[in-house]
């Protein structure tokens, strides 16, 4: 097997989905604590609050309880290198989580035991199953009182529409929390408050038939976990691997992330079963991981990660090949040879500068506004990853300027923002106006004070007469520049210079449509 192969099939990049609240940060900790990549629980929150310290905008993520920014955090486990893609956590932040989802492997899905199945985890559900992701379930908060063990199986398998295949099964919950059984390995894992739970220092019975284990729980107990898994086993289906792997089936562990309990077996489960990186699709041919060129998509940039260095960050999805420090790359939107020079990469604990790095790995690379979202790099061969969209905004705001002679920083902030990926910019072709797009009200505040916070901008936004947005094609030089003429009222060009129709109303779009045939209105953009 050739380097590429052995270092790609030890690759496990993942996302945690979850609503707000779950447990998601939680849970981060104490996995990144199993990788080694921590010394101490607590330090993902330590880092946290540090970043607020250093940029100030992030006061408003900490005001508002919101995650804006996500990140990458790789750690060793087991043999196996996983890279965790942190999602942001609000839901107005939808595509920006969408993207980071198109670049992983799988996904690990936090359910908080009583409140089941949430808003947020359904969406986020909707869009793993575009790509069919494979995905594993985490039932949080076991000790807390909550939904039984087996409501909770039929949650998630009606409302989510997925089979459920449990792995471990809770004995008791809350103040009753007595352990879980693995119904796997058939191990009985014992839960004493104060315990760290690692696999030195827990308590474990070989089975659920070992007497020490009724001795230490109960005649009783044991008898309602005998009946419960009775229950259990018969409303939901044994492990498939091909099934999960197909985004059919999710393996469920019970566990409650603060006391650490339950996480290792999933880690364990997690490492041995989840998917190394798989081909892609491009608009040429099918991209296989253990190809030794190296190619890769941008699916996230993030400005100012420094305040001190005003670069931006583009975040690299390595699908193939080797990446070494200081190597060229084909830029394929550009045609252009780009030095990838002190890229970054994630270690949990901080960026460091990349020496290599391997499919399914994230690199950071620093760049000027040269790179968009969605944009490829190869060794030379001119083609584009698929699947990373941009999406019509669907609410709209017209930029007003508090000081006038501040418009060059205000365009150079909206355009430098929306690179980002999660607001869009327009300018009409027959104004001066700058027009911002998002998929929530939220954004608008998070561009107003970072606007000040970053460019020196004193900006507000306000009402203008834009329903939706829909990307124009037509591929008859032509009949285009008719198209142009006859509806320049309603004309932009957004960041990336293409052609966009906003329209005041749906009416408005729907009349525009019928009255231009051969022309295409798209509701999303494939980037590239
Ligand atoms: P999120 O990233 O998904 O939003 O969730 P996060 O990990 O921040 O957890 C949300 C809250 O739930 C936190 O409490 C956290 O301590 C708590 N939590 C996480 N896992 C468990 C668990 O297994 N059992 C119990 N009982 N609670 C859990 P908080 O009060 O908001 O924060 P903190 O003051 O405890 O840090």
């Amino acid at each position: 097997m050739s380097d590429v192969s052995i270092e790609a099939q030890r690759r496990r990049t993942f996302a945690i989905i979850s609503h707000p609240d779950a447990g998601k940060t939680t849970l981060t900790e104490k996995l990144l604590l199993f990788g080694g990549a921590i010394q101490m629980a607590g330090s993902v929150k330590g880092r946290k609050a540090a970043r607020h310290a250093t940029s100030d905008w992030m006061a408003l993520e900490k005001e508002r309880g919101i995650s804006v920014t996500s990140s990458v955090m790789q750690f060793p486990y087991e043999g196996r290198i996983v890279n965790l893609l942190d999602t942001p956590g609000h839901a107005d932040f939808g595509e920006d989580t969408y993207r980071v989802l198109t670049a992983v492997d799988s996904a690990l899905m936090v359910i908080d035991v009583a409140k089941g199945v949430e808003e947020r985890t359904i969406k986020l559900m909707e869009v793993c199953r575009l790509r069919d992701t494979p995905i594993m379930t985490f039932i949080n908060k076991l000790d807390r009182e909550g939904k039984p063990p087996i409501d909770l199986l039929d949650e998630v398998e009606s409302v989510l529409g997925i089979q459920c295949a449990p792995i471990t099964s809770p004995i008791g919950m809350g103040q009753r929390l007595k352990g879980v059984v693995h119904l796997i390995t058939g191990e009985v894992h014992l839960y004493e408050q104060g315990r760290n739970f690692t696999r030195q220092d827990s308590t474990i019975f070989a089975s659920l038939e070992d007497p020490a284990l009724e001795a230490r729980i109960g005649t009783d107990m044991l008898q309602e976990l005998r009946d419960e898994l009775e229950l259990v086993q018969g409303a939901s289906h044994p492990f498939d691997p091909a099934a999960y792997l197909a985004g059919r089936q999710t393996p469920v562990f019970f566990g409650s992330a603060v006391n650490n309990f339950g996480v290792q077996l999933l880690l364990d489960f997690f490492v041995d079963h989840a998917p190394p990186p798989r081909p892609r699709a491009t608009t040429g041919r099918e991209i296989a991981p253990y190809e030794p060129q190296l190619s890769g998509f941008v699916f996230k940039i993030q400005a100012n990660m420094d305040p001190q260095h005003r670069d931006r960050v583009a975040f690299m999805r390595i699908c193939s090949g080797k990446f070494s420090a200081g190597m060229k790359a084909f830029h394929a939107r550009t045609g252009k040879e780009v030095k990838l020079a002190n890229a970054l990469t994630f270690m949990a604990s901080d960026r460091e500068i990349a020496e290599s790095a391997w499919p399914g790995d994230v690199i950071g690379i620093h760049n000027h506004g040269t790179i968009s979202i969605g944009d490829s790099f190869t060794e030379g061969e001119m083609l584009a990853f698929t699947g990373i969209p941009n999406f019509a905004p669907e609410l709209f705001r017209r930029a007003r300027l508090r000081d006038p002679l501040k418009l060059k920083q205000l365009q150079k902030g909206l355009a430098q923002l929306s690179e980002e990926g999660a607001t869009q910019f327009f300018r009409p072709l027959m104004s001066n106006d700058l027009v911002l797009g998002a998929v929530g009200m939220l954004q608008f505040d998070v561009v107003a004070y970072r606007l000040k916070d970053e460019y020196g901008v004193d900006a507000s936004f306000e009402q203008v007469n834009v329903a939706t947005a829909r990307w124009i094609r037509c591929p008859d030089a032509k009949k285009l520049e008719e198209f142009r003429d006859k509806n320049a009222m309603n004309l932009s060009l957004d960041a990336a210079g293409q052609l966009v129709y906003l329209a005041p109303t749906r009416v408005n779009l729907q009349l525009a449509q019928e009255r231009s045939p051969g022309v295409e209105f798209l509701a999303t953009r494939e980037h590239a």
